[in-house]
């Protein structure tokens, strides 16, 4: 039953646990719109980067091989910018990053409240063919990344149901 409307049923027990305190709903609303809208530190540019030419997976190393795919670090996106386009606004800030050895607080635009014990895997999906864009939009399009698609159990559970995929809780949830 629960599978059939499932992203419906997924929100549910989330709106009943914070209806009685607003201050609680409100929080909730917040932390969604903070995902969807977040502001970078740098504003890095996707579709820049793609027209050189450059795969998801040169800066997403983990993508076809582990669960996390990962955000590279400064010293990767200094490979290039110790010497090019140095004069940029938002290259002068990831170079003030480098030189203070310091990692770039990214913020983070897709994942799951701790509460829904979900474990997400990259690496079956890659083998299994599923393009990035399925799941996170066109990215060669976009500058700062969006949150293009909005994950719930529906979303996944009717994949699986469609290529015949694990749906058993245990895959998702631990
Ligand atoms: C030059 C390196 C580089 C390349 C190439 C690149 N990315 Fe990214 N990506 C980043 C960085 C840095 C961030 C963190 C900043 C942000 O979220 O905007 C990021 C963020 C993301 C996010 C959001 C992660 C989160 O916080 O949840 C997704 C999804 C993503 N990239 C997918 C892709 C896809 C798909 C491609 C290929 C079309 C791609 N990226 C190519 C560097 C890269
Ligand atoms: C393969 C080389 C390469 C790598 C790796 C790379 N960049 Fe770039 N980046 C470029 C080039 C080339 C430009 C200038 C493109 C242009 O002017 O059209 C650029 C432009 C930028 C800009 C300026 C965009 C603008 O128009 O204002 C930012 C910000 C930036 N990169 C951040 C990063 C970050 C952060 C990383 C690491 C996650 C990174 N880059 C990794 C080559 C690279
Ligand atoms: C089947 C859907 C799906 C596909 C296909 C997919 N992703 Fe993701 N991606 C997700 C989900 C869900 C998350 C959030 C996972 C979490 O927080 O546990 C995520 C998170 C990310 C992140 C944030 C950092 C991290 O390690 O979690 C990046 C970057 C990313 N994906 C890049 C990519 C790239 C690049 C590809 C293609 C090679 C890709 N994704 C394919 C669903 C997908
Ligand atoms: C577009 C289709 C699609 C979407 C969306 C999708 N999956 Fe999958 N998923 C698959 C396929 C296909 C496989 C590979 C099955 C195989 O290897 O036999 C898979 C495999 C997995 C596996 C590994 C299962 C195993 O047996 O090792 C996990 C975990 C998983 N998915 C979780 C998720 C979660 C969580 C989401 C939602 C955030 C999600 N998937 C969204 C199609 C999808
Ligand atoms: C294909 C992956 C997948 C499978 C299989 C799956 N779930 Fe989920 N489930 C998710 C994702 C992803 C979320 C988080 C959605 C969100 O954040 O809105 C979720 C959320 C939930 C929640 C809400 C948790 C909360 O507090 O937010 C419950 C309860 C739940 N699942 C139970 C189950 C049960 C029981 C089963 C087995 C019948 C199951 N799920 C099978 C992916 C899956």
């Amino acid at each position: 039953m629960r599978l059939d409307s499932a992203g419906v049923f997924a929100c549910i027990p989330r709106f009943g646990k914070f209806m009685p305190w607003p201050a609680g709903a409100v929080l909730w609303l917040i932390g969604i719109c903070t995902a969807a809208f977040a502001a970078q530190p740098v504003e890095f540019p996707h579709n820049t980067h793609m027209k050189l030419g450059l795969a998801c997976i040169d800066c997403h190393t983990g993508a076809d091989i582990r669960a996390a795919a990962g955000i590279p670090s400064v010293t990767k996106c200094m490979l290039c910018h110790a010497k090019l386009a140095r004069n940029k606004p938002e290259v002068k800030k990831l170079i003030a990053y480098a030189d203070k050895k310091q990692e770039i607080p990214w913020q983070r635009v897709y994942g799951f409240s701790t509460n829904a014990h979900v474990k997400f895997r990259h690496a079956p999906h890659y083998r299994a063919n599923i393009a990035c864009a399925t799941c996170h939009g066109d990215l060669t399009k976009a500058t700062v990344a969006p949150r293009a698609v909005n994950f719930t159990m529906g979303t996944c559970v009717s994949c699986h149901r469609q290529r015949n995929a694990s749906q058993d809780c245990a895959t998702c949830h631990y």
